[in-house]
């Protein structure tokens, strides 16, 4: 029997993903959004693609959320993008109030599910919808690490003209200013990358890195990235449908871990098919582990902005 995924958010990185995961052939997927007859055409024309990609699995769109019952997993993509000009935590009390009843809905229909929270601003919605659905920490998990690791990757393989395959790295912390890329970590074909690169050179990269999302933001200028995050997003749900045990990183609520408690943060995780299996602990620098702590101290702060809001 196939599994099931539900992709809530039918917008480009709801879409995408929902294409990506619908691709591979091993789960059927309900898309869900608000708008009327959107989420159904977007997965008609999806399911259209079957017979010339040989994929036998189902995709429906949905408006509302009785289809989606019983899934394995549930990515979790619903909310506004941002705009030029609009850091990602300016869309946290707009994405707050929606992240709320979609996961109050999600949990109705799915108690067992895995929540992929994939929502800007990162680190905060997946705190909420852990709150909000009452799951183990196991059980919620958010995507950020992975494309920002992704985006290091990329430009060190430019950087060096070698493959991305031969570039491993880590960028751990919060989605946004506060990312701390492991540059201890990080090897070109099993070499460090700082004796490839001048220190100069690799902060400028760091920089990109970190403007990532914004430097697509400033091109596409009406939306988000949505290829990446689609990519990214689809490898934490296979990680979890096959039982990968993939170790990626990802938003995890800490019990202690790196020094933390109580709050999500980008760490590398043990991904299978009961969530995140493990928090691993890598050694950090003092530097890299003051920017961690730093980037706990700024999804605190959003954190209780979200609590003030509620009041
Ligand atoms: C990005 C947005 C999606 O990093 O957060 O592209």
């Amino acid at each position: 029997m196939r599994s099931k995924v539900t992709v809530v958010g039918a917008g480009n990185v709801g879409a995408t993903t929902a294409q990506r995961i619908y691709e591979r052939g091993y789960a059927d997927v309900v898309l869900v959004d608000v708008v009327e007859d959107m989420p159904q055409g977007k997965a008609l024309d999806l399911l259209e693609s079957g017979p010339v990609l040989g994929t036998d699995a189902q995709i429906i769109g949905a408006n509302d959320y009785e289809p989606t019952a019983d899934s394995d997993v549930v990515v979790i993509t619903a909310g506004i993008a941002r705009r030029p000009g609009m850091s990602r935590d300016d869309l946290l009390l707009t994405n707050m109030r929606i992240m709320q009843s979609v996961t109050e809905q999600v949990v109705k229909y799915s108690p067992d599910c895995i929540i992929v929270v994939v929502s800007n601003p990162l680190d905060a919605m997946v705190q909420l919808a852990q709150q909000v659905s009452g799951f183990p920490k196991e059980r919620v998990v958010g995507m950020a690490g992975i494309l920002d690791t992704a985006r290091f990757r990329t430009f060190l393989a430019q950087e060096l003209n070698v493959s991305v395959t031969n570039v491993s790295a880590y960028v751990l912390g919060g989605h946004g200013d506060t990312m701390v890329p492991l540059i201890k970590a990080t090897t070109v074909g099993g070499v460090p990358v700082s004796e490839l690169i001048e220190a100069d050179r690799l902060e400028e990269i760091v920089q990109r890195t970190r403007d990532g999302g914004a430097e697509i933001v400033a091109l596409l200028k009406t939306g988000s990235a949505y290829y990446a995050p689609s990519a990214a997003s689809a490898q934490m749900v296979e990680a979890i449908l096959l039982d990968r045990k993939e170790i990626l990183p990802c938003a995890a609520m800490l019990d202690g871990e790196y020094g933390i408690s109580g709050l999500y943060v980008g760490v590398p995780v043990k991904l299978g098919a009961n969530g995140i299996e493990e928090i691993i602990e890598v050694e950090l620098t003092e530097a890299e582990s003051t920017a961690l702590q730093a980037s706990a101290d700024a999804v605190q702060e959003l954190v209780d902005v979200m609590a003030e809001s509620g009041k």
